[in-house]
């Protein structure tokens, strides 16, 4: 997708989301999910590396959280999943972590982030 197309699509996107995230289910104290559909899944799978809060303050499309977790498989050492597995946290991050009006924009792609100096892997040039 070019650059311009993304734009549209994510002005699209913030515009005419409407998906809001589930209001009523229990927050899960000490991750701070909340509690419903595959929420154990993604306990288990996501917050070996990193802190639960790096999830629950990001938000995204399914497609925006799929392109996160294959930078993650990419760059990050992340596990493979099976098929229906990932589809069931996808599903979970995008019901509960939508893209939505009162965040400041969406999540940039990985792919459209620049190079970070700081990481080993992006030396000497990025893929
Ligand atoms: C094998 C380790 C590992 C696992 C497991 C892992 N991540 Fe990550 N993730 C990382 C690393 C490393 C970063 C970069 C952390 C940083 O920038 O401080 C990251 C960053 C993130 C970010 C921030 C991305 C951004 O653009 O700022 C999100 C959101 C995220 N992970 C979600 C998830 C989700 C959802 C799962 C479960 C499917 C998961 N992570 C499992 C290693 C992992």
């Amino acid at each position: 997708m070019s650059r311009r197309r993304y734009l549209l699509a994510v002005s699209a996107s913030v515009l005419f989301a409407s998906a809001a995230p589930a209001q009523d289910s229990e927050i899960d104290e000490f991750t701070g999910f909340r509690k419903t559909g595959d929420w154990e899944l993604v306990r288990a799978n996501c917050i070996a590396c990193h802190s639960a809060k790096l999830i629950t303050q990001q938000s995204g499309t399914a497609a925006q959280w799929l392109a996160m977790i294959r930078w993650m498989q990419k760059k990050q050492n992340l596990w493979q999943f099976e098929p229906a597995v990932e589809e069931k946290i996808v599903t979970y991050l995008a019901e509960n972590y939508p893209p939505s009006e009162d965040r400041r924009r969406a999540a940039i792609p990985p792919d459209l982030m620049p190079p970070n100096p700081y990481a080993p892997e992006t030396t000497p040039a990025p893929e």
